[in-house]
């Protein structure tokens, strides 16, 4: 069933009450003539580093200031992933070893928040084996972080806020990015789409999508303050506006975004092969500032796999729409997802993974070893594969795939590419380094009065990863 707009959007008294949270808590630390800090991790996705940038515009609100270690922190906050159980597993490694710092540390506020905690299961894990974190909430409750963190200050009782709910939108909140010159910007929240090896439908709620009118505001405001590109943000960003009182299609919403001066550049991620449709190829071919980039995640490059992957949608239907694309935009630099042994998965279907790989030549893609995530469909089939084979898969596929990373980034070697300068190199100080329209990164000579700019740059050297030029 719909749910009212009203239920989705969190109403603004309730952000405010927030700030008012924010106020006190800096009132607290003014008192205690402490500067307080910070440190932040983010694992997972571009969603989630959004999230964080929220998270910690809150707290710079508050008066924090930020670290990068552990042991300078007053707080220490992780915004967790629950993709894979890698990601988790790093987490409750970090979570033990913070217990001695707590213990010297008493004051420390350690805190757990983001996809993990939306898994009851785990939610209680941590509730029981990991007594020295005082914060626990989830991603439909992260706008409350200023109430729960003044609760914590209060009563140094350990706070726990979790929701099991279909989601809501926060508009408002304060935010502090990590760049100057390229921002994330989340169009939509959520997924319908229930992949049968996912776990982001139960963890991050449905659809729902931001009001163009909030996206518009935002891009604007990042415009004036000097940002030249945005990176549009949903786990399905083809599924944009159908849930508003006023639908409205994502290339709709992209043709309003090119309209704000200021921004150059704009990308999206990310498009689901399903819905991925003319209308929107149409609307990347004729709006210059949409990048010639598309990551369109396949998975897998057998029809038995997409069918019990719950993808609808088979080889066949992307590879067309791969060749409709190229044929509309030339050069466009195509990335994509893969999941190697996925349950159901046989040496014959991962044969044809790798011959989609080289039928269609992607710049890069993004490979995973399917991970069992407790709740989804795809938990609970017996495996094909040993676990041995199915590493060996991933090696070969890494393998293949490198190989064309390699020639397609050599081919550039001689070409002349548009660059956005989005910083400085971190080992070199007379290195700046961007990206080419596709998304390449670019590495080259020059100083920091670079950054934000667009500059022609020969390229001269490619890696599997990057390429190197100088510019003109
Ligand atoms: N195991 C492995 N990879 C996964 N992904 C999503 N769920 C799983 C899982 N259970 C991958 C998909 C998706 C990307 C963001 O993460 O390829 O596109
Ligand atoms: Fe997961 Fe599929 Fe939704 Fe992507 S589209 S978040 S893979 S359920």
């Amino acid at each position: 069933m719909k749910r009212s707009r009203q239920d989705v959007l969190i109403p603004q008294e309730q952000i405010e009450k927030q700030k008012e949270y924010i106020q006190k808590i800096k009132a607290h630390y003014i008192g205690q003539d402490i500067q307080p800090l910070a440190f932040l991790v983010t694992y997972g996705c571009q969603q989630n580093e959004n999230d964080t940038e929220r998270l910690r515009g809150m707290l710079a609100e508050a008066g924090f200031g930020f670290c990068d270690s552990a042991e300078d922190a007053d707080l220490i906050l992780y915004n967790t992933c629950a993709i894979r159980d890698h990601a988790e597993q790093k987490v409750y490694g970090n979570l033990g070893a913070l217990k001695r710092l707590k213990r010297r540390k008493p004051e420390l506020i350690i805190g757990v928040c983001g996809c993990m905690m939306q898994q009851k299961p785990v939610a209680e894990r941590i509730r029981q084996r990991y007594p020295h974190v005082d914060l626990i909430f989830g991603t439909h409750t992260l706008y409350q972080l200023p109430e729960l963190l003044w609760q914590v200050l209060n009563t140094h009782d350990r706070c726990v806020r979790l929701l099991d709910s279909d989601g809501y939108i926060a508009e408002n909140m304060p935010i502090r990015r990590v760049g100057s010159v390229t921002a994330y910007v989340s169009i939509m929240y959520g997924c319908n789409n229930f992949c049968s090896y996912c776990i982001v439908p139960y963890v991050r709620g449905r659809e729902r999508s931001r009001d163009p009118e909030a996206i518009l505001r935002e891009v604007r405001q990042l415009a004036q303050e000097g940002y030249k590109e945005v990176m549009l943000l949903g786990q399905n960003v083809n599924s944009y506006g159908k849930d508003l009182a006023e639908p409205l299609g994502f290339a709709d919403l992209l043709e309003r975004v090119c309209g704000v001066d200021g921004i150059e550049r704009i990308r999206f991620m990310t498009s689901h092969p399903k819905d991925f449709n003319e209308k929107l190829m149409e609307t990347m071919a004729a709006q210059p500032k949409i990048c010639n980039q598309l990551h369109l995640p396949v998975q897998a490059g057998s029809n038995a796999v997409l069918e019990a992957m719950n993808r609808r949608y088979t080889r066949e239907t992307y590879l067309d729409k791969v060749a409709k694309i190229r044929s509309m935009i030339p050069g466009l630099t195509l990335t994509t997802d893969i999941i190697v042994g996925f349950p159901t998965e046989t040496e014959e279907d991962f044969a044809q993974t790798l011959s989609l790989l080289q039928e269609v030549r992607f710049d890069s893609i993004y490979s995973f070893i399917f991970s069992k995530r407790s709740g989804t469909p795809a938990a609970k089939l017996d495996m094909t594969l040993s676990d041995e084979v199915i590493h060996e898969n991933f090696d070969r596929l890494l393998e293949v795939q490198n190989d064309i990373s390699r020639q397609i980034n050599d081919s550039y070697i001689g070409r002349t590419e548009e660059v956005l300068v989005e910083g400085q190199s971190k080992t070199d100080a007379n290195m700046v380094s961007g990206r080419t329209e596709g998304g390449k990164i670019v590495h080259m000579q020059g100083g920091s009065e670079r950054i934000g700019t667009l500059v022609k740059v020969k390229i001269t050297a490619a890696k599997t990863w990057f390429l190197t030029g100088e510019i003109i």
